[in-house]
C-alpha cells in the first residue's frame, strides 16, 4: 500500500479513546527526528494520552503508519515540485517552515472541531518554528522537543550572534578558542552543513531560537547527569520557560528482539566486546574515495567489524561497486556488510567493543547507553559538538581526525579497541551507562522529569 493509501485508510479508521486527554505530536520527516518524536510518544501513550502524529507527507518520509497501531495520523503534504527541487537539509526546513503553515492551520482546525479528545498539548520539533503560531491561534500550547542534546542546542542557539567572528575559511579567529560562555565547545565545533548558505542557516537558527523563547516548554532527550552546567544555562535562557530532560527515551521502552536479522547469527559468533560496528547514520553521504579509504582502514585494523553502508551512501554508487574485486572474500568471517542494522539491539549484543559513528545524536546516546566507547568521526551539523563532547567532556571516546585516511583509520580503531577490557575510556563510558539506568528508574531525574511533564500537560 502507498504511503498516501495507507494515510487515507488511517485517517479513516480513527482511535476513539474515550476520555483520555489528546496529545499532537508533529514531527520533522528525518529519521533521526522521527524516530526519537515516535519514542515519546510511545512514552506518553504509556501514560494514558491518546496519541494524534501529524505526519507530513514526502518523498524522505520513513514514518509507516501501520507500524504504530495505538496512533492516530493526519497528513499534511507540502507542494513536491518545490520540495523535490531543493538541495539542501537547511533550505529544504526553511521551506517547510513557509509551506506548512495553511496545511498545518487546516489540520489543527479539524482536531480542535472534534469533541472527542481535549487537546493537551502541540508538541514539535524545535525546527518547525511556525508552529508556534498555529499554537497561538488556537489557544493551544506548544511544547518544542529538540530530539538531541542540550549542549549542541546551545551551540547552535548561539551560532547566528557569533557568526562575524566565525566565517570559513578567511575567519580571523583561532578557530580552536573556545566559545564565549560555551567554554566546552571551540567555534571548529560550530555546526556547518555541507555548502549551504549561512544566511539560510542563521535566519532558521534565529526563528526557532525567538519561537522557542514563545512556547510553553522545551523537552531534551537528555538526562540532568549528562549535562548539568548546560541545562543550568538553559534554564536561564529559557526562563521561565519549564524544561523537561527526560533521555534517553529509548530506556523508558522495551527492546524489540529482531533475532532474524543477519547480525546477530554473525554476532554470536564473535568473542565478547571483539567487533567494532561502523554506522554514519541515516544521512551523511561518502566519496568514493572516502569510502575506499574506509574499506582498507577496517580491513588492515585486523578488527571483526560489522559495517552499514546504506544504499547511494556512496556518491554515484547504488551498494557496494565501488569496492576492490575480492575485497568481501578475502575479508571471510572477519567483516559483514549490510545495508541496515537494528542499531539499539547490536549495540547491546556482548560481541561489540566500539563504535565508529559519526556522532549524530540518537546515536551518541545509544552507544554510551549500551557502555560501548565511540571513535567519532562528525561529518554535519550538531555531529561535530556531540563529538567534542564524546571526546573531551564525557571523555567515553576518541577523534578520528579532519580527513579518512587508511592508516589513520587503522591506527584509530586499534587505539580504540585497546580501551576494551580496563582502559579509562571503558571505566568512563560504563559509569555513563549506569547513570543513564538509573536516571529513568523511580526517583531518578528523567523519571521525575516524566511526571512533571505528564502533570504540566494535564494542568490545561
Ligand atoms: C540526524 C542528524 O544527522 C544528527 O546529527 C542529529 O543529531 C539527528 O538527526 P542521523 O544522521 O540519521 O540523524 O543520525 P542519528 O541521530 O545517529 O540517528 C540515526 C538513527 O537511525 C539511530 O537511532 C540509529 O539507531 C538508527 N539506525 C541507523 C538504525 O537503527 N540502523 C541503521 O542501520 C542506521
Amino acid at each position: 500500500m502507498s504511503v498516501k493509501a495507507e494515510q487515507k485508510a488511517r485517517n479513516i479508521g480513527e482511535k476513539k479513546e474515550e476520555g483520555k486527554m489528546r496529545v499532537i505530536l508533529f514531527p520533522v520527516p528525518f529519521e533521526g527526528h522521527t524516530n526519537p518524536m515516535l519514542h515519546l510518544a510511545q512514552i506518553l501513550y504509556s501514560k494514558a494520552f491518546s496519541i494524534t502524529i501529524i505526519h507530513i507527507i514526502t518523498h524522505l518520509t520513513s514514518l509507516h503508519p501501520s507500524n504504530h497501531p495505538n496512533f492516530t495520523f493526519r497528513s499534511i503534504e507540502p507542494d513536491h515540485a518545490e520540495t523535490c527541487s531543493v538541495g539542501g537539509v537547511i533550505e529544504l526546513i526553511t521551506l517547510l517552515n513557509r509551506q506548512l503553515i495553511e496545511p498545518l492551520r487546516k489540520c489543527v482546525a479539524e482536531l480542535v472541531g472534534e469533541v472527542d479528545n481535549e487537546i493537551g498539548c502541540l508538541i514539535t520539533d524545535a525546527h518547525w518554528h511556525f508552529s508556534q503560531d498555529v499554537a497561538n491561534e488556537f489557544g493551544i500550547r506548544r511544547i518544542v522537543l529538540r530530539t538531541a542534546n542540550i549542549s549542541a542546542f546551545l551551540g547552535m542557539l548561539a551560532l547566528p550572534a557569533l557568526r562575524p567572528f566565525y566565517t570559513l575559511p578567511s575567519s580571523e579567529t583561532n578557530l580552536e578558542d573556545p566559545l564565549p560562555n560555551l567554554p566546552h565547545l571551540r567555534f571548529k565545533d560550530l555546526p556547518t552543513m555541507n555548502n549551504e548558505s549561512h544566511h539560510f542557516i542563521d535566519q532558521l537558527l534565529t526563528s526557532i531560537f525567538i519561537q522557542t523563547k514563545s512556547s510553553s516548554a522545551i523537552i531534551f532527550n537528555s538526562f540532568h547527569d549528562l549535562e548539568p552546567d548546560s541545562l543550568l544555562k538553559c534554564h536561564h535562557l529559557f526562563s521561565p520557560i519549564p524544561i523537561f530532560p527526560l533521555g534517553p527515551f529509548h530506556k523508558h521502552l522495551p527492546l524489540t528482539p529482531q533475532p532474524h536479522h543477519p547480525s546477530f547469527s554473525w554476532l554470536n559468533s564473535k568473542p565478547p566486546r571483539s567487533v567494532l560496528y561502523v554506522s554514519f547514520g541515516t544521512l551523511a553521504t561518502l566519496q568514493p574515495h572516502e569510502f575506499l579509504e574506509i574499506a582498507w582502514g577496517l580491513a588492515n585494523s585486523t578488527h571483526p567489524f560489522l559495517w552499514v553502508v546504506r544504499p547511494a551512501m556512496v556518491s554515484g554508487s547504488e551498494w557496494l561497486e565501488r569496492l576492490p574485486e575480492g575485497f568481501e572474500e578475502m575479508l571471510g568471517e572477519r567483516g559483514l556488510i549490510v545495508k541496515w542494522a537494528p542499531q539499539r539491539e547490536v549495540l547491546a549484543h556482548p560481541a561489540i567493543g566500539g563504535f565508529w559513528t559519526h556522532c549524530g545524536w540518537n546515536s551518541t546516546i545509544e552507544s554510551l547507553c549500551e557502555g560501548v566507547p565511540m571513535l567519532c568521526y562528525p561529518c554535519f551539523g550538531d555531529q561535530k559538538s556531540n563529538a567534542r563532547y564524546v571526546t573531551h567532556v564525557w571523555r567515553i571516546g576518541v577523534m578520528l581526525g579532519d580527513k579518512l585516511e587508511r592508516g589513520v583509520i587503522e591506527k584509530m580503531i586499534m587505539k580504540l579497541m585497546a580501551e576494551r577490557e580496563d582502559g579509562e575510556i571503558m571505566k568512563r563510558v560504563m559509569d555513563l551507562k549506569e547513570k543513564a539506568d538509573t536516571c529513568i528508574k523511580e526517583g531518578g531525574s528523567s523519571f521525575n522529569s516524566l511526571k512533571n511533564l505528564v502533570n504540566f500537560i494535564l494542568q490545561k
